[in-house]
């Protein structure tokens, strides 16, 4: 049988509405076979605080880091909040990266969608995230790049994706999953 990559979704946006969240279910269902793509929950990380790391350690930083280990590979959808990464995203990406030297996120092949309603679609959040993964040690896809903008628009009254956005997600998608390929192979 061939190999499923199971790759961990994680959304910048905590809203029930949320158009990065509705951008990464549409990923999912366009991913191949290769790919079995899970959205981890961010929204009940108590805030990174170092001293906590010695005590009680919070139920949901031990299930979120656990995980991410057991993914093969991460994928950031994110909206962008003053030209940059949403709080609860950068908590969680701190939280994943502690302690010290047993970074749960260390050497996951991944890639960053940004999605905003706005024209720029997120590029000062969809490079923040960038910068954080070079610390991270986690290989990034470069190309394509995945800025979407417009996002009222994307899906229509059904809830369907709309047929100029669809290609563009399907082509992100399965460039991911060779991607993933080429990195798990290292
Ligand atoms: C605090 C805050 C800051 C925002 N800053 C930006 C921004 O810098 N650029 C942008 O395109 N949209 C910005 N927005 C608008 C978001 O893109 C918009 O709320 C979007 O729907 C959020 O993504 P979501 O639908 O996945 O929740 C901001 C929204 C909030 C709440």
């Amino acid at each position: 049988m061939s190999q499923v990559y199971s790759v961990a979704v994680v959304v910048g946006s905590l809203r029930k509405e949320s158009y990065n969240r509705k951008v990464a279910l549409a990923l999912s269902e366009l991913a191949p076979p290769s790919l079995a793509l899970k959205i981890v929950e961010i929204g009940d990380l108590p805030l990174y605080n170092e001293d906590v790391e010695a005590e009680a350690l919070p139920e949901a930083w031990k299930r979120f880091r656990d995980e991410i280990r057991r993914s093969d590979a991460v994928l950031f959808v994110t909206p962008e909040y003053n030209r940059s990464v949403p709080g609860c995203l950068k908590n969680a990406i701190d939280v994943g990266s502690r302690p010290y030297g047993q970074s749960a996120w260390s050497g996951k092949p991944t890639a960053v969608v940004s999605v905003s309603p706005g024209a720029v679609g997120g590029f000062g959040a969809n490079h923040a995230v960038r910068q954080s993964l070079v610390f991270l040690d986690m290989p990034c896809m470069q190309m394509p790049e995945a800025y979407i903008g417009g996002a009222a628009s994307l899906f229509e009254d059904t809830g369907k994706l709309n047929d100029k956005t669809r290609p563009f997600l399907q082509a992100f998608v399965d460039k991911f999953a060779s991607w993933v390929k080429l990195n798990r192979a290292v």
